[in-house]
């Protein structure tokens, strides 16, 4: 009998401890040893020349499913993660209908199942209406935890005033998830767009400005110090805000995009146009500057896509019909790599942020490094590799991409899910085996841990 399922040999493994040319041996979808542990398996992957990473966790992604499925589903938005070297995604609640009661959790883990190529969880979405079942919601198998929009974006959840924001606070223990921009201050410079429509997307950071962004982020901190919550701040965007997450990293937790870290204005509004039409916005290279320091600083936790896919059909509306949001989930680690390449951070960091950052923040159960007795999820790379982002490539129903066109250095070669080969050379393989993302919080309640006879 074979030892193991699978040995991954000759490659260079990042561990905790740092940088390893280690094999790793796979049974039962965990990590079985590390090291030099012979030949013994029933498959055996030669990674010379790749780099093994833990596999990159997105936590911020939009699979449009059920209600928008022109624009994606979990099929087909779960294809493009794994294309794009990533292991599991959080799937964010403004589908249609919005994500809002356990019968609706329950609908999408039914989807996803023999469906989704990755592991996933779903967030439950923050209403009026929903408020007094959050607590109860929040722990439900298969959750990540409870989203809140405190600026109307692509959907109708919406939490603007403070006193549903603090019920909705105190209504959890798990770490929510926050889109911080002032809805009132959305509204008060709505005319700005409408008076000036000529101007196109470029007018959209004018619009939802840095101060608005700043106002949110600032009441909710307010807010969860008041009601001891913690809170995840996704898709941070202004430097103007990092000081305040900064001083309140006890409590905060801090996400941002690889779109805010790569692209700028007003240069990407001139080429994309409405493609780079996103909530919060793009904003000038001082602020992405801003954010490259608050990642060299460690301010920030975790890397998310805000993968929000869109048809071109509907991008082609003129600014402000054109809706906000565009895919990433495929181009994170390409994106991010090639950053690592570039010198803007180092592998441990976006390893860090790409993985154990997810695992910290949201207390993920049995993910987020590569260890003994963790699943067995990596994402295999070349770190040399230069390649093309092109639209032959893109798996999101949508068919597009703003990085399109752009040759970066490093490629995901391989993904591998509780050790179960998912990509390999840009095609995926087998067939859709993800499963809910376990987290330590509600671990007992998913009676995930056998209890002990007494
Ligand atoms: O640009 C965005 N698009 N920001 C969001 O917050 C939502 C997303 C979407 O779902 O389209």
């Amino acid at each position: 009998m074979q030892k193991y399922d699978l040995l991954i040999t000759g490659g260079t493994v990042a561990t905790p401890g740092g940088l390893v040319a280690a094999d790793v041996a796979v049974t039962d979808g965990r990590i079985a040893a590390l090291g030099d542990v012979g030949a013994n398996a029933a498959e055996v992957f030669d990674a010379r020349g790749l780099h093994i990473l833990p596999g990159a966790i997105d936590t911020q992604v939009h699979f449009r499913e059920p209600g928008h499925e022109a624009k994606e589903d979990l099929a087909t938005g779960s294809a493009a993660a794994a294309l794009g070297g990533i292991t599991a995604g959080f799937e964010m609640p403004n589908t249609s209908p919005s994500t809002l009661t356990a019968a609706d959790l329950d609908d999408k883990l039914a989807r996803a199942h023999g469906r989704a190529w990755v592991d996933h969880a779903f967030f439950v979405g923050a209403a009026a209406a929903n408020v007094d079942n959050l607590a109860a919601l929040e722990c439900r198998p298969g959750c990540s935890g409870v989203k809140v929009f405190m600026g109307s974006s692509t959907g109708s959840l919406l939490v603007e005033d403070d006193a549903t924001l603090l019920r909705v606070l105190a209504a959890g223990a798990r770490r929510m998830a926050v889109h911080a921009e002032d809805e009132a201050r959305l509204r008060a410079r709505r005319s700005l767009v409408d008076d000036n429509a000529a101007a196109g997307a470029a007018l959209h950071p004018e619009w939802r400005d840095a101060e608005t962004a700043r106002l949110a982020t600032a009441r909710v901190l307010r807010l969860a110090r008041q009601a001891g919550r913690r809170v995840h701040v996704l898709h941070v965007s202004t430097g103007d805000e990092m000081p305040l997450l900064a001083e309140n990293k006890d409590l905060a937790t801090v996400e941002v995009t690889p779109q805010h870290l790569t692209l700028s204005a007003p240069e990407c509004y001139e080429r994309l146009g409405t493609l780079a039409q996103m909530n919060p916005p793009i904003r000038d290279a001082g602020h992405r500057a801003a954010l490259w320091r608050a990642v060299a600083d460690g301010v920030v936790d975790v890397i998310g896509s805000d993968h929000a896919p869109h048809l071109l059909s509907e991008k082609a509306k003129p600014y402000p019909a054109s809706p906000s949001g565009m895919p990433g989930v495929q181009t994170l680690l390409p994106l991010m790599l090639d950053h690592l390449a570039a010198g803007r951070l180092s592998l441990a960091r976006l390893v860090d942020l790409t993985s154990a950052g997810p695992a910290r923040v949201y207390g993920i159960a049995g993910k987020g490094r590569v260890a003994v007795g963790y699943d067995a999820d990596f994402s295999i790379v070349d770190l040399e590799a230069r390649r093309e982002i092109g639209k032959d490539w893109l798996a999101s129903r949508c068919g597009w991409s703003p990085f399109e066109g752009m040759t970066v250095t490093g490629w995901p070669q391989a993904t591998v899910v509780r050790g179960r080969m998912v990509m390999r050379e840009g095609e995926l393989l087998g067939t859709p085996a993800g499963r809910p993302v376990r987290f330590q919080e509600t671990l007992a309640r998913d009676g995930a841990i056998p209890r002990l006879e007494r």
